[in-house]
């Protein structure tokens, strides 16, 4: 081995999410995995549920994961434009139902999300520093329109959403964390930082079936147990929806991409986001088969390696308490 070879560093990222149980799996698998990804910090956003009850739910998880040292920055309780849509239909009233985790113990730090992530891309080497992207994309609009150096600052912006081949989930166009704020979507996707989606094209693949919720809950853990609890909850509503052996793990894809890349496909591509319509807003319209002359914005995934990704994802899941 070279002496002067350089000391691999952890990829140091952002979590700006709306947990939500896939987020919380997300978060988790993020801070089980400390050789490779530094988490800098933990922006919340209104999504799934309410801003008040998910940063509580953030903070839950944070102790959970026992990195009690993460930080926890509340950001935008409302989308840009639109009236506030959530999800406690699928989540549960707390946003995280399934598990009894006891109140947090550790606190929000007073800074607003919106100013932890300029904050913190502009005092990071440019380039150094990846936003993890898990609901609607609020925050990271307003941060990109509140200060635009950052746009070239950023490493990479991976975000789940979005849909193409699948349509959509929380109407038969939009998948739920652009269809709450298409405004910000729109903002992100077009923003001159490296955009990586993770649409519900890969995420449909990633189903959390018996057998593999049976493997995290047999790691005997805190961690483990919790999360079977959270996702035997949430599943309840896409196994009646869609019929499958299993409900699509979301969140933890952006996570799994950080850490092995290889297990996914995808091409640079087009995609817009529909703000005028209110039969499609939110839709991502991704021209996948290149059938304008509209410049690729994003790399857009398509598959994912499901058995790989629960692999990696219970592994992780095993270092946690
Ligand atoms: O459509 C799935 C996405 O919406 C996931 O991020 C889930 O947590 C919800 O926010
Ligand atoms: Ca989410």
């Amino acid at each position: 081995m070279p002496t002067d070879a350089q000391p691999h560093l952890p990829s140091k990222i952002i979590i700006d999410t709306d947990p939500g149980q896939d987020d919380a799996v997300a978060i988790l698998l993020a801070l089980a995995s400390p050789d490779e990804i530094e988490v800098l910090g933990i922006t919340t956003v209104a999504g799934n549920v309410g801003l008040k009850q998910n940063t509580k739910n953030a903070l839950k998880v944070v102790e959970l994961s026992g990195k009690t040292k993460t930080p926890v920055y509340a950001g935008c309780d409302r989308p840009i434009r639109r009236t506030p849509v959530t999800a406690e239909h699928v989540h549960g009233q707390s946003g995280l139902d399934g598990p009894d985790l006891p109140d947090p113990s550790i606190m929000t730090r007073d800074m607003h999300g919106v100013d932890f992530l300029i904050k913190t891309l502009m005092q990071e080497p440019a380039k150094t520093v990846t936003i993890c992207a898990l609901g609607p994309l609020t925050n990271i609009a307003m941060a990109l329109v509140r200060e635009p150096a950052i746009a070239s600052r950023i490493r990479q912006i991976v975000l789940m959403g979005g849909g193409y081949f699948e349509g959509g989930n929380i109407t038969p166009a939009a998948e739920f964390n652009i269809y709450v704020d298409p405004e910000a979507a729109d903002i992100v996707v077009n923003c001159a930082a490296p955009v990586t989606m993770i649409p519900l094209d890969v995420t449909h693949q990633a189903l959390a079936t018996r057998q593999r919720l049976a493997a995290i809950k047999g790691l005997g853990n805190r961690t483990g147990d919790a999360i079977h609890a959270m996702l035997t909850f949430s599943e309840r509503f896409d196994l009646e929806k869609y019929n499958w052996n299993g409900a699509p793990l979301h969140d933890p894809c952006v996570i799994a991409y950080l850490l092995q890349p290889d297990m996914f496909t995808g091409r640079r591509i087009n995609v817009e986001i529909e703000v005028a319509s209110d039969l499609t807003r939110g839709m991502s319209v991704a021209d996948f088969w290149g059938v304008t002359d509209r410049p690729a914005n994003v790399t857009f995934l398509r598959t994912i390696d499901s058995e790989r990704f629960f692999t990696l994802l219970t592994e992780r899941i095993a270092r946690l308490p």
